[in-house]
């Protein structure tokens, strides 16, 4: 007698994923355990293709700010294919319209390039400081992630045997190249002194997430970024913030805007189109004006640059959050959903805190302040990850991931966050129990 188990309809569709694609998934953190194939987005809810609905707080990590396919973004997407499409040379005024809107938001960005992804950002924003200074090293922080180039694809969730040490992400990197990289731990102003002291005359720049997301979302302490100004400044060497994740999440001005530190450099992405592909270097004219699109020395290039597509969601995600309403709706909610969840862990009597800023919600499972990587390791990942999956079979699609964060989106409602948080506390009371 034969057995008959239940192919499920995202089993059968990744099945022919894994014949053509290696391990089914175009990015390596795309891989999930049960396979899910999506097919549908809708505000706040996914669906997949066995018809489950998910209240999303993933948010494709990070770029869905208004909700899944916000019909002011895909109506002004439609419009502009109205316009020329590509052309390839000279611009477009949609083009000039995202620069100036860039250039009046964000407190660093007296220039702007566009660009399509927050790799092609920080690696165009480390090319241009090695240009400007002359120098070849770079500082970043272990647990900050800046993209898949060989010059910052490093230390970002490390084992506690990496720490202090190299933890190349991908095998293939140019190791030369790797190694002008120094990997110093977020939040201690003291090592980045020394770290220049040291290299003084070498280090071509500093680049840092504002507040590492990749690793949750640890802020920084106070006069930390200050602290980076300042030393910055003396040791003439350029400042980036990543505000790849921060940028426009946090406010249309990005983070260095609550924290009053401007940098040199600036990289956005992510939230900045609700989904679709855009991103952007913004930064010091002077700075700025290196690059050969201005007659200077620094190549920047890409045939998609500026695509209409992006850069007509940027222009209507950035208009929609103007009147701040999105940014009062998404706080609030992240508020609530951070306080309801300590409270939880509380009742439950789960060793955890939740850590917060504005829509961003992180439930770390440890004891005591988290200030820098090293504090994450005791972080019981199994727990972590444990709650998120039954989250996940219970219909709320937390990523399946120990200190990954969850986003509020403007889409999300109270009544979501309360049948998500009886959800939690259901979860967290039958780990508890065991
Ligand atoms: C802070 C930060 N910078 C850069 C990147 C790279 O962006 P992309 O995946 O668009 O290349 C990411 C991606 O998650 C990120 O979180």
């Amino acid at each position: 007698m034969s057995v008959q188990t239940e192919i499920t309809a995202s089993q059968k569709i990744f099945d022919q994923a894994l014949e053509v694609t290696p391990g089914g998934v175009n990015s390596s953190t795309r891989a999930l355990n049960p396979a899910l194939i999506w097919r549908k987005a809708q505000g706040s809810t996914l669906e997949d293709a066995d018809g489950r609905r998910y209240i999303d707080y993933h948010a494709a990590f990070g770029p869905i700010i208004l909700g899944h396919n916000d019909p002011d973004v895909n109506r002004r997407v439609v419009e502009a294919l109205q316009g020329p499409d590509l052309v390839g040379v000279g611009t477009t005024e949609i083009e000039v319209q995202l620069a100036a809107k860039l250039k009046s938001h964000i407190p660093s960005a007296e220039k702007v390039l566009l660009c399509n992804s927050g790799s092609e950002a920080t690696f165009h924003a480390v090319r241009l400081a090695r240009a400007v200074t002359g120098r070849k090293k770079i500082i970043k922080f272990q647990g900050c992630y800046h993209g898949w180039h060989d010059y910052l694809c490093m230390n970002v969730i490390s084992p506690a045997e990496k720490i202090g040490q190299y933890d190349f992400h991908s095998a293939g990197m140019l190791k030369e190249a790797a190694m002008q990289t120094l990997v110093l731990p977020f939040n201690r102003i003291d090592a980045v002194e020394d770290a220049l002291q040291q290299h003084r005359g070498e280090i071509a720049a500093i680049i840092l997430e504002p507040i590492p997301h990749n690793i949750g979302c640890v802020t920084p302490v106070p006069n930390f970024l200050q602290g980076l100004r300042e030393l910055t400044a003396i040791h003439g060497t350029v400042l980036i913030f990543d505000e790849v994740i921060t940028g426009f999440r946090h406010g249309l001005g990005g983070y260095q805007k609550h924290a009053g530190v401007t940098p040199d450099l600036t990289t956005v992405a992510k939230s900045m189109a609700n989904g679709y592909p855009s991103a952007a270097l913004c930064g010091r004219a002077d700075f700025m004006d290196r690059f050969q699109t201005n007659r200077g020395d620094v190549f920047f290039a890409g045939t998609y640059n500026g695509h209409p597509v992006g850069v007509a969601a940027a222009l209507a995600t950035i208009e929609k959050m103007e009147d701040g309403r999105v940014h009062e709706h998404i706080f609030r909610l992240g508020a609530y959903f951070a306080r309801e969840l300590q409270a939880i862990l509380e009742r439950t009597g789960i060793c955890g805190h939740v850590a917060h800023f504005g829509s961003v919600v992180v439930p770390y499972f440890l004891e005591g302040a988290v200030e820098t990587y090293t504090d994450l390791l005791s972080n019981n990942a199994a727990l972590d990850v444990r709650f998120r999956r039954e989250m996940v079979e219970r219909g709320f699609f937390l990523l399946p991931m120990a200190l990954k964060r969850n986003h509020v989106s403007a889409a999300h409602t109270q009544e979501e966050l309360d049948l998500t948080l009886e959800a939690a506390e259901t979860v967290l009371k039958r780990i508890a129990r065991v």
